[in-house]
C-alpha cells in the first residue's frame, strides 16, 4: 500500500438551501464534505486543523482501526476534542478491507455537516466480484436544518423533550425539486443507456432510517457496510444512519425519452415527530441528439416508496443481505461463543432536572439506555484514562451483562421508565468470542435501533419479533453466512442476535446511531484488552493526541 495525505480545515461557512443561509461547520468549506479515496493496505494521514470556536473530532465509520485506536476519534471515547486553534493527525491503515464507508464528526450534533464519503478500493488488479461499473457515484443521503443543529440539541437537553425535526433530508447536501425553493437544489445523475454505474449509498442523515428508489429501475445489491454480499435485486433499499450499501444499477439499453426521480423518505416505527418529507434526485438520461435541451417537457416518472411504518418490508430486506461465503471471501463466523451478553436497548426517562415541568413524557426528561443505563460520557477520554492506568473515577468495568430492571419487552409496557446513569464498560479479554443479543424494549414504544459498532465488524446470525427465547431462537441461528456489518437495525418490537471476535485492543464505543438517542445516552464501551504477542497490543498513542 501507499500513503495518501488530506488536509481536514475545519472552519465555518455559509451555505444556502431552502433560501435558508447559515453559516455552518464544515471540512474545508465543502458541504458535504471532501471525498476520500484509498485501496485496501494503504495507510491515511489525515491532518485536521481546527478553526472554529466548537471543539471537534473526526471518526472513520466502519475503519477496523486494527491497534490504532487513538484514531478512532469518538469524542470522551478513543480521544479528548481537537480544540479552537489545534491540530491532530488521524493516522492509519486500511487492512482487509474494500467497500464504501464515510467519515463523520464525532461530538454533538455536529455531524450534521461534518460528514463524507470514505472510498476503499481493491488492491491494484483486483477485481470486484461483479460486473465492472462503468462509473462509480457516491449517493451520501443527510438532514438539513434551517436552524443550527447545535441548537436543536441543546435546547432539547435543556427541556427534557424531543428535538425540532429537520427541514429536509438531502441527497449529496442537496434537498430536490420537492421541496419549497429548492428545485435548483437538486441533485442530478447524468448517465448512457446500457451502462452498469455502481452506486454508493451512504446514509449520513442524524435521525432517521431511509426508503430509496429510482423511478422505472430496479437496482442490484452488492455490498453492505463495505462487506461484498450475495447479489440481489430489488426495487427499494432500506438504510439506516450509518449504513452503507453498494448497489448496481443497470440503465435502459435505449434513450428513454423520460426523466426518473430517485427518492428517499423515512421509516419510522417510534412515537414522536419526524420529518416526513421526501427528497429527490433526478436520473437523466443523456441524449444521443439535442432533445435534452426540451427536457422538461419529457414525462417525469416518480418512484413508489414503501409505507413510512413498514416493517415487514424491512425484515424480509435484512432477511436478503447474505455474506459471499466463499472461498475468497469466507464469512468467518465465530462457532463457538466465549461470553454471551444479552442487551435491552430503549428509551426511558430521568427525573425533571430544573425544578420545572420537563417537556418529556410525564413531565421527565428523554433518556435512552442500555441495560437501563443511560452512558454518561466523561470529562477525558476512556481510551487514554485506561492506557494511562487513571480509571480511578472516569469510569467502572460493571456494565451489567443483562438488564436491571425485568422487562417485559413486548406488549404491556413497564411502569418503571426511569435509567440509571453511569460510565460502564464491559471489560473482555483478548480474543473472546463474542455473542450479543439486542432486544427492544418497547419502553415508550417499540423502536428501531441502527447500533453500531466501533473497532470491529459483527455477524447478524439471527433476529426476530418479541421477547427472544434463548432455547428457541439459538438453534434456528445462520453460522453459515450471515451477513457481516458494523451497524444493525434492532428490530422494532425484536431482537437481533450478532457475534465477534474482540480480536483487537482498545476502547470500542457502541451506541443507536439515531443521534438523538446516542444524546439521551443509548450508547456503552467494551475494553478489549492486549493480548500477549507484540501484534496484539494497541499501540502508543501520537505525540499530538489531544488533551481535555
Ligand atoms: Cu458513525 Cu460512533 O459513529
Amino acid at each position: 500500500g501507499v500513503t495518501r495525505h488530506y488536509h481536514f480545515e475545519i472552519k465555518n461557512q455559509n451555505v444556502t438551501r431552502l433560501c435558508h443561509t447559515k453559516s455552518m461547520v464544515t471540512v474545508n468549506g465543502q458541504f458535504p464534505g471532501p471525498k476520500i479515496v484509498a485501496r485496501e493496505g494503504d495507510r491515511l494521514v489525515i491532518k485536521v486543523v481546527n478553526h472554529v470556536h466548537n471543539n471537534i473530532s473526526i471518526h472513520w465509520h466502519g475503519i477496523r482501526q486494527l491497534r490504532t485506536g487513538w484514531a478512532d476519534g469518538p469524542a470522551y471515547v478513543t480521544q479528548c476534542p481537537i480544540q479552537t486553534g489545534q491540530t491532530y493527525v488521524y493516522n492509519y491503515t486500511i487492512v482487509g478491507q474494500r467497500g464504501t464507508l464515510f467519515w463523520h464528526a464525532h461530538i454533538s450534533w455536529l455531524r450534521s455537516t461534518v460528514y463524507g464519503p470514505l472510498i476503499i478500493l481493491p488492491k491494484h488488479g483486483v477485481p470486484y466480484p461483479f460486473t465492472k461499473p462503468y462509473k462509480e457515484v457516491p449517493i451520501i443521503f443527510g438532514e438539513w436544518w434551517n436552524a443550527d443543529p447545535e441548537a436543536v440539541i441543546s435546547q432539547a437537553q435543556q427541556t427534557g423533550g424531543g428535538p425540532n425535526v429537520s427541514d429536509a433530508y438531502t441527497i449529496n447536501g442537496f434537498p430536490g425539486l420537492l421541496y419549497n425553493c429548492s428545485a435548483k437544489d437538486t441533485f442530478k445523475l447524468k448517465v448512457k443507456p446500457g451502462r452498469t454505474y455502481l452506486l454508493r449509498l451512504i446514509n449520513a442523515a442524524l435521525n432517521d432510517e431511509l426508503f430509496f428508489s429510482i423511478a422505472n429501475h430496479s437496482l442490484k445489491v452488492v455490498e453492505a457496510d463495505a462487506i461484498y454480499v450475495k447479489p440481489f435485486e430489488t426495487n427499494t433499499i432500506l438504510i439506516a444512519p450509518g449504513q452503507t450499501t453498494n448497489v448496481l444499477l443497470k440503465t435502459k439499453s435505449y434513450y428513454p425519452k423520460a426523466t426518473f426521480l430517485m427518492t428517499a423518505r423515512p421509516y419510522v416505527t417510534g412515537l414522536g415527530t419526524f420529518d416526513n418529507s421526501t427528497v429527490a434526485g433526478i436520473l437523466e438520461y443523456e441524449s444521443p441528439s439535442k432533445e435534452s435541451l426540451h427536457l422538461k417537457k419529457l414525462p417525469l416518472f416518480k418512484p413508489i416508496l414503501p409505507a413510512l411504518n413498514d416493517t415487514s418490508f424491512a425484515t424480509n430486506f435484512s432477511n436478503k443481505l447474505r455474506s459471499l461465503a466463499n472461498a475468497q471471501f469466507p464469512a468467518n463466523v465465530p462457532q463457538k461463543v466465549d461470553k454471551r451478553f444479552f442487551f435491552t436497548v430503549g428509551l426511558g426517562t430521568n427525573p425533571c432536572q430544573n425544578n420545572q415541568t420537563c417537556q418529556g413524557p410525564n413531565g421527565t426528561m428523554f433518556a435512552a439506555s442500555i441495560n437501563n443505563v443511560s452512558f454518561i460520557l466523561p470529562n477525558t477520554a476512556l481510551l487514554q484514562s485506561h492506557y494511562f492506568g487513571q480509571s480511578n473515577g472516569v469510569y467502572s468495568p460493571n456494565f451489567p451483562s443483562s438488564p436491571l430492571n425485568q422487562f417485559n419487552y413486548t406488549g404491556t409496557p413497564p411502569n418503571n421508565t426511569m435509567v440509571s446513569n453511569g460510565t460502564k464498560l464491559v471489560v473482555l479479554p483478548f480474543n473472546t468470542s463474542v455473542e450479543l443479543i439486542l432486544q427492544d424494549t418497547s419502553i415508550l414504544g417499540a423502536e428501531s435501533h441502527p447500533l453500531h459498532l466501533h473497532g470491529f465488524n459483527f455477524f447478524v446470525v439471527g433476529q426476530g419479533f418479541g421477547n427472544f427465547d434463548p432455547n428457541k431462537d439459538s438453534a434456528n441461528f445462520n453460522l453459515v453466512d450471515p451477513v457481516e456489518r458494523n451497524t444493525v437495525g434492532v428490530p422494532s418490537g425484536g431482537w437481533v442476535a450478532i457475534r465477534f471476535l474482540a480480536d483487537n485492543p482498545g476502547v470500542w464505543f457502541m451506541h443507536c446511531h439515531l443521534e438523538i438517542h446516542t444524546s439521551w445516552g443509548l450508547k456503552m464501551a467494551w475494553l478489549v484488552l492486549d493480548g500477549k504477542l507484540p501484534n496484539q497490543k494497541l499501540l502508543p498513542p501520537p505525540s499530538d493526541l489531544p488533551m481535555c
